[in-house]
C-alpha cells in the first residue's frame, strides 16, 4: 500500500538536479524510493517501524554481496524441524494446512540461518511468498473471499518461495557506497544525509492508513510474533498496531512540523497527496518556517488504496500526489 514505485521516475526527474550524495529514506516501506536511489549511485539509509520494510531494505539496500546459495536454499527446503506455530494459531484462517506447515518449517530454518544478509533474504522471500498467495495481498480477512483465480494465487506457496529466493538474490549488487536500514519510529532517529525524504502514511477523514492491520501476519511472521500480543478476539488474530503520529489527525500536523524541524540543514522532499491532511497550503506554510525555498510538483496518479470503498473508477481516487522540495 502506498508504494512509489509506478512513480518512482517522476520523483527521480524533480530530485535528480539537487545535490546530494547521502538519500535518506525516512519511511521506507517497500524500499523501492530506497532501492532507486542505490542504482543511481546515491549513499541510502532507510528507516520504517515494521519489520518486514527493514528486512527488505537489508536484503537489498545495505547488502552489498551476499546471496543465498543452493546449499542454503536445500538446507532451508529440507532440514526437519517440528515448528508447529502458524499450524495451529492461524489454522483455516489465511493458508492451507499444507501451506501453514510449509510456512512453520521454513521460518524456524530461516532463523538458523547464521548471516544476516542471508537470513533477511530468506525472510523477505519467506514474507512476499505469503502476499502473493494472499488475495489482494493482505490479511484484513479470512478466508479465500476475494480470490479472482490470478496465476498467483493458484501457484504453490513453494513456487512463489523460491521465485522470490531469485527476486532478492538478483536485486543484490554494490553500488560502491556503505547503505544502512533502521527499524525505528522514524520520530525517534536522527540520520545525517544531504536529502531527506517523508513518505508518510497519508492521513484522509474517511480511509484508515494502518499498515499493521493490512501486513499484521507478516509483519508477525518476520518478528516470530516475539514482544506481539495476539488480540484473540478478533477473528483475523491480528496484534495491536503500532501508533503512529501519522494516523492521527491530533498529532499529525505536530509531527510534520517536527520532522522538518528537526531536519531544516537538509533537502528536504515530501510525498503527500491532495485528499491529506495537512493540505497542500498547510505543509508549504509548515516547510516554509524552516526552508528559504519551497516547490511543490504535482504527480498525477491513480492511487492505489487499500480501502477497497475506493475502487478504481469513481472518482475517488483520482487524487493528485504531491511533492513538496524545501530547499
Ligand atoms: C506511504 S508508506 C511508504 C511507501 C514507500 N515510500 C514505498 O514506496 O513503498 C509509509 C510507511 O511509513 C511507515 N511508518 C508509519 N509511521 C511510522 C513511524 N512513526 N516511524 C517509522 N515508520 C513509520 C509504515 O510502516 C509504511 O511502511
Amino acid at each position: 500500500m502506498g508504494s512509489k514505485n509506478k512513480i518512482i521516475l517522476q520523483i527521480w526527474n524533480y530530485l535528480k538536479d539537487y545535490e546530494f550524495d547521502i538519500f535518506y529514506d525516512a519511511f521506507a516501506g517497500s524500499n523501492v524510493v530506497g532501492y532507486f536511489m542505490k542504482t543511481q549511485g546515491k549513499k541510502v539509509i532507510t528507516n520504517d517501524f515494521m519489520h518486514i520494510s527493514f528486512l527488505g531494505s537489508k536484503a537489498i539496500i545495505e547488502n552489498s554481496d551476499i546471496k543465498l546459495d543452493y546449499e542454503d536454499i536445500q538446507f532451508i527446503l529440507n532440514h526437519e524441524n517440528d515448528a508447529n506455530f502458524i499450524a495451529t494459531e492461524f489454522k483455516g484462517l489465511y493458508f492451507s494446512d499444507e501451506d501453514n506447515q510449509f510456512i512453520d518449517k521454513i521460518r524456524f530454518n530461516i532463523d538458523l540461518l547464521t548471516d544476516p544478509f542471508k537470513h533477511a533474504i530468506a525472510l523477505s522471500a519467506l514474507i512476499r511468498a505469503c502476499m502473493k498467495k494472499r488475495p489482494r495481498g493482505v490479511f484484513t480477512f479470512i478466508g479465500q473471499r476475494y480470490d479472482d483465480g490470478r496465476s498467483d494465487i493458484k501457484k504453490s506457496l513453494p513456487q512463489h518461495f523460491l521465485e522470490n529466493v531469485e527476486i532478492f538474490n538478483n536485486a543484490v549488487f554494490d553500488n560502491s557506497t556503505r547503505c544502512s536500514a533502521y527499524n525505528a519510529l522514524t520520530q525517534e532517529i536522527k540520520v545525517e544525509a544531504d536529502l531527506v525524504y517523508f513518505d508518510p502514511p497519508y492521513f484522509t477523514l474517511n480511509s484508515d492508513n494502518d499498515y499493521v492491520r493490512r501486513y499484521h501476519f507478516v509483519e508477525g511472521l518476520a518478528r516470530n510474533w516475539e514482544g506481539l500480543e495476539i488480540q484473540n478476539h478478533t477473528i483475523t488474530r491480528k496484534f495491536k498496531s503500532y501508533e503512529s503520529p501519522f494516523s492521527r489527525k491530533d498529532l499529525a500536523y505536530a509531527a510534520f512540523e517536527t520532522l522538518i524541524k528537526d531536519n531544516q540543514e537538509k533537502i528536504i522532499a515530501i510525498s503527500y497527496s491532495s485528499n491529506s491532511l495537512p493540505t497542500k497550503n498547510e505543509m508549504v506554510e509548515i516547510l516554509m518556517k524552516y526552508k528559504s525555498k519551497v516547490e511543490v510538483k504535482e504527480i498525477d496518479h491513480l492511487y492505489s488504496f487499500g480501502n477497497q470503498n475506493h475502487k478504481a473508477g469513481n472518482g475517488f481516487n483520482r487524487v493528485k500526489e504531491y511533492l513538496f522540495i524545501g530547499s
